[in-house]
This record gives structure tokens, sequence and C-alpha cells, in this order.
């Protein structure tokens, strides 16, 4: 599930194209008519809905409409790529242990939006000397907490600017992003596995 420019679709769409992820993306959703990531999406052959929240409509009716369409897809896993709303429990609960999302902070810090921007000026005010990214499931309502699959600490150098420092950060969320769903998808398999055999 994307809005913005998808970058970590295209790391998602080229692991799978590459075999680093034995996974298949069954389709793209995204809220916001025109963003790169629908042309991303629609570049390699996966299935893409554009879903745009009515005028007036109360989340509640917003993320049932996309409980809909993404229970249509049948995912194994939920992936929010920097996909930039809130989900209700409404749709979360549809998908219990399957939604993951990408924070650009470590776990408990920098919750909401422009979480690169706060990091780098909070650098330049000297009380930061880094950020991180983290990769986490999504069990309830909360900003970007949930149990925690995997993070790292991405320096912020003394002669980075807010460009250089982005860069790094997307560089890394790339390789954490596919390298965590790797290890999900293996689980998620193997468990599929043992459950069959029973
Ligand atoms: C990423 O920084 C992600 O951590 C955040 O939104 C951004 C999405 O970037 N949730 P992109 O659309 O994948 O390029």
């Amino acid at each position: 599930m994307v809005s913005g420019n998808g970058s970590n679709l295209q790391a998602i769409l080229d692991a799978c194209e590459y075999g680093w992820l034995v996974a298949d993306v069954v389709g793209v959703v995204c809220n916001k008519a025109g963003v790169p990531a629908i042309a991303r999406a629609e570049r390699s052959t996966v299935p893409v809905v554009i879903l745009e929240p009515l005028v007036d409509e109360v989340r509640h009716d917003y993320d049932l409409r996309l409980r809909a369409v993404v229970q249509g897809f049948d995912p194994d896993i939920v992936v929010l790529a920097g996909f930039m709303r809130i989900l209700s429990n409404v749709f979360l609960q549809q998908f219990p242990a399957r939604v993951v999302n990408l924070h650009p902070a470590l776990p408990g810090e920098l919750p909401g939006t422009h979480a690169i921007e706060r990091a780098f000026t909070e650098s330049r005010d000297n009380w930061r000397t880094h950020s991180g990214i983290t990769v986490h499931f999504v069990p309830d309502e909360g900003v970007d907490t949930g149990p925690v699959l995997a993070s790292e600490v991405v320096p912020i150098h003394a002669d980075d600017t807010l460009e250089t420092f982005t860069e790094r950060m997307h560089e890394r969320e790339h390789v954490l992003l596919v390298q965590t769903l790797s290890d999900l998808c293996q689980k998620v398999s193997s468990l599929q596995d043992s459950e069959l055999a029973l």
C-alpha cells in the first residue's frame, strides 16, 4: 500500500523480479491519484487500485472500502510502503499479524510524518547524531508503534545536507525492508506448510 514516491515499492518489485525476495506482489493499492508510486506499479505487471477518500467520507467508511479491496487480493502480508494514512481497527482486525509498516526512525522515536526532516533538524541543533529505520507490525491504531521486526541505526554526518541524509535513509530502508519481508515470507510459508501437513 502506497501514497507517494513508491521507492520502497520499487525495491520490493525489483527484489521479487531478481529472486532476492521469494514472493509475489499480488496488488498495489494507492490512496492518492497521480503519485509516482502508481507509475512504478503500472510499469510492472502488478494490478493497481487507486482508492481515494470521497469528500466528507469518515475514516471508518473509507477503511471498509479499503478492506474490501485489499481482501480481494487475498494477501499473506500487507505492506505499508509509505502509505500515509492511519488505519483504523475496522481494517486492521481483518489482517491480524499481517500488516507491516516502515517507519523512518528508530523504534519509539519521531512518530508521524516528516520524521527524516525532524531528525535532521535535531541533528543541526546538536542533540542528535543518528536516526534510524524500523520495520514493525501494525497491531492497532497507534502511530508508528507495534512489535518491531527489524531496525537499524542510520548516522547523520556533520557534513550532511537534508538531501544526503534523506538519500542514505532511503537506501537503508530499501535494504532493510526487503530483508525483513524475506524473513517474514519464509516464516509465513513454513507456517502454511506445517499447517498443510497437519
Ligand atoms: C519512507 O521514508 C517510509 O519510511 C515512510 O514513507 C516514505 C515512503 O517513501 N513511511 P517511498 O514512497 O517508498 O519512496
